[in-house]
């Protein structure tokens, strides 16, 4: 039976202990309506409760799989907003804080990236022919939409490599947003010179290049980045690898690409993960991603001897995906268990059908 909307207010203020019996509560009342899908990012008192885990290709592929009525991603915004536009028309996708977003998301918008578009047609005639837009999938729906539209396509930082390869096989030049250093990484790892990988600043008149600079690049990269990976950097690298000389190395691809070089493996969430996870006893390990993976990755590696340290001196989180906590997590759960769907992402229809091109079109791809 339906009751009222509980709002918000009445949460805030709640004791951690209550928040979690309440979490507990509600998930058993709900049953199997409900899944969670928690990012490795995600803090620890939340990522308790994950029916599944993983990075942003696998998270994407469990919630086109998942049968529960109720998908509650926690995660950030275009998590569920690509978990909605995989899932059955039936199926609602929910995220218990709205304002966990994504920053580097944020740095494009379909306004920007329609500008550069009609920029590149001045200048290259026919974009459509000669460039495919390729968005990271840390984008905004609209975003994924415009890439379906225009013969483009979604990547994670999993397959990025296997997409670009996608990308020029249909044509020349490659439009990569909103992340910079994922496009320049992935693009090095493919022996493109940096001078052919040119960085587009969608607030100058042709990305601040010349006719020229854009004619001749290979991969047009958007001036994006994420705030928690731009801490890393090289000297980081260089001091641990002193005190640690058999110590090895794994960095996120968003990182710089000084500290991509400097690193023994780049790779996704998943892959830091899986790769710490088999490798020999007592081994030492300097991580180049978000501090709540390191923190549990350090926990739960720490009975093999291993040792799992943060790459950067200052703590840096993902502070919009910190934003769902256990407080958030009770008010959603508690409103479906009562038959009051709260915080659901909806992509407009149109929208979301151009954006699934683009995604099956990654899926299938990789
Ligand atoms: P993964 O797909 O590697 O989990 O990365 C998502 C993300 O936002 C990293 O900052
Ligand atoms: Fe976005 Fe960076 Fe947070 Fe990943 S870590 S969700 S890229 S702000």
């Amino acid at each position: 039976m339906q009751v009222a909307t509980i709002s918000f207010d009445r949460f805030n203020t709640l004791a951690d202990a209550d928040a979690h019996e309440r979490i507990r509560a509600a998930r058993a009342r709900l049953g199997d309506k409900a899944v969670l899908l928690c990012h490795h990012y995600q803090r620890a008192d939340v990522y308790q409760y994950a029916d599944l885990t993983g990075d942003s290709l696998k998270l994407a592929r469990l919630a086109s799989q998942t049968e529960a009525d109720y998908i509650v991603f926690c995660g950030v915004h275009f998590m569920a907003e690509v978990a909605d536009i995989l899932s059955k028309p039936s199926q609602m996708a929910i995220l218990p804080d709205l304002a966990a977003g994504c920053s580097m998301a944020d740095m494009a918008n379909l306004a920007k990236v329609e500008r550069c578009w009609r920029e590149l047609t001045e200048v290259l005639d026919t974009p459509d022919q000669f460039i495919t837009p390729v968005t990271y999938i840390n984008s905004a729906a609209d975003l994924k939409a415009f890439c379906g539209e225009h013969g483009g396509i979604v990547c994670t930082s999993t397959n990025a490599p296997t997409i670009l390869d996608w990308a020029f096989s249909r044509r020349e030049k490659v439009l990569f947003f909103p992340d910079q250093h994922l496009g320049r990484w992935t693009g090095f790892k493919k022996g493109i010179a940096l001078e052919q990988m040119v960085v587009w600043d969608p607030d100058l008149e042709y990305g601040g290049l010349t006719h020229e600079q854009i004619r001749n690049a290979k991969i047009l990269l958007w001036k994006g980045h994420c705030s928690v990976h731009q801490m890393f950097q090289e000297s980081h690298i260089k001091r641990w690898r002193a005190a640690n000389p058999d110590g090895l190395v794994i960095s996120h691809p968003e990182s710089s690409l000084e500290v991509c070089q400097q690193s023994d493996y780049v790779g996704s969430t998943e892959y830091i993960i899986n790769t710490i996870a088999a490798a020999p006893a007592n081994t030492r390990w300097l991580v180049g991603t978000e501090l709540n993976l390191v923190n549990r990755l350090a926990d739960e590696m720490k009975p093999q001897g291993k040792t799992v340290q943060f790459m950067a001196p200052t703590v840096c989180m993902c502070s919009t995906m910190q934003r769902i906590d256990p407080q958030h997590l009770a008010w959603t759960l508690e409103n479906l268990a009562d038959g009051n769907v709260v915080n659901r992402i909806q992509v407009p229809a149109h929208e979301a059908e151009l954006a699934r091109i683009a995604l099956d079109r990654m899926l299938a791809v990789s």
